[in-house]
């Protein structure tokens, strides 16, 4: 694995102001000029195998429903029905041959075209010859599916530089299967979550039995193209699972995010691979969502401990991003210090503020 590094302004060591995390008035201006413009991950091809096979999620707050097609095509759709804007489907999950809106009883084809309107004589002429659902652009890499609300933003696959380039040598990934999936509220702001997650400088402290295996002499933080990518190598006497060792860069574990609130991370094993995503709720609260891939659904001792592993690493880090949340509130301080090895927090703060367009 490669990638192309970033160069980073490193003398600007203050944090993003505290009151971004605090203030409920900065969630609404982050939706429009994060979260609507942004390419957001909502899901694995391996959900949607078979004609009619749906997933329904939210992205910046707008519902949406991404479906498999007759034509095997995989499409999203705002979830909401063109008649008088009523959700449509309900069920996170599921398959249909048609798609109902349960008011008047409108029913939609698997490619967002109308079917029929019960209550117009003929189909609704603002939806002949078009789809009838406004649909929303989606693109698949690596056997992961992104959305982006905004027409105009760059595909995916230039979006990330050469993140999608650096998995190639994952020859697994597009064997895997989403074998558990957890979603837990978390009492701290989404940027509270991704500040932690792109840095270890608190690992030997939080983490002990991660730092145990790892040469955390040289863990590190690589800065790239809208994405970053961190990890180091298993100390040598040591093993993760049954992992033959070599001195390969990242043996002990990848860990990559991508702007704005995904993380990727992949352990050493038989082949797995975890996407993280921080759906914020309010200001100050969090939906975590964490969808874990193995190759086979039935999970050996090794992956299961592994699962229970990065659940206890979880838990170290949610009950610190929720005391930082308390901090945050606070008048004590305005901003924090970011140290030197903090140099992906550094990047995600840059980001943030070009996108919100403050220069504090
Ligand atoms: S609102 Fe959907 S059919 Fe009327
Ligand atoms: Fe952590």
């Amino acid at each position: 694995m490669s990638v192309q590094e970033k160069n980073l302004e490193v003398n600007r060591v203050k944090t993003i102001p505290y009151r971004l995390y605090a203030d409920p008035s900065i969630l609404a201006i982050e939706q429009e000029k994060i979260f609507a413009k942004s390419w957001q991950y909502v899901g694995h091809v391996s959900q949607l195998q078979k004609t009619g096979d749906f997933f329904t999620c939210e992205v910046a707050g707008e519902p949406l429903v991404v479906v498999y097609g007759k034509d095997e095509q995989i499409r999203a759709f705002y979830n909401v029905c063109p008649h008088r804007a009523t959700k449509l489907e309900k069920q996170a999950e599921g398959n249909k041959k048609i798609l109902q809106c349960g008011y008047h009883g409108w029913t939609f084809n698997l490619d967002g075209s109308l079917h029929r309107a019960p209550n117009f004589k003929t189909a609704a002429p603002f939806c002949e010859g078009e789809a009838c659902l406004r649909s929303v652009r989606l693109e698949i890499q690596a056997s992961m599916i992104f959305v982006n609300l905004d027409d105009h933003a760059r595909p995916l696959s230039e979006s990330y530089g050469d993140f999608f380039d650096s998995l190639q040598d994952l020859t697994f990934l597009g064997e895997l299967k989403k074998v558990w999936s957890k979603s837990r509220v978390i009492k701290t702001n989404w940027k509270a979550f991704m500040d932690n997650y792109l840095e270890c400088d608190h690992c030997p402290i939080a983490h002990p039995s991660f730092t145990a295996t790892l040469d955390m002499s040289q863990y590190k933080v690589i800065a790239c193209e809208n994405y970053s990518v961190q990890g180091t190598m298993v100390k040598p006497e040591k093993t993760l699972g049954s992992i033959e060792l070599n001195k390969a860069e990242f043996q002990g574990g990848r860990f990559y995010w991508l702007w704005p609130n995904m993380a990727v991370t992949v352990y050493p094993g038989s082949g797995n691979m975890t996407v993280i995503r921080m759906v914020p709720i309010d200001h100050e609260t969090t939906l975590g969502i964490y969808d874990v891939f193995f190759r086979d659904e039935n999970l050996t001792k090794e992956d299961q401990d592994l699962l229970q592993f990065m659940e206890q690493v979880r838990e170290e880090d949610i009950e610190l991003v929720e005391l930082a949340q308390i901090g945050f509130k606070s008048k004590a301080f305005a901003y924090g210090y970011l140290s030197p090895t903090e140099n992906g927090v550094l990047q995600f703060h840059q980001m943030v503020r070009e996108a919100l367009g403050i220069e504090e």
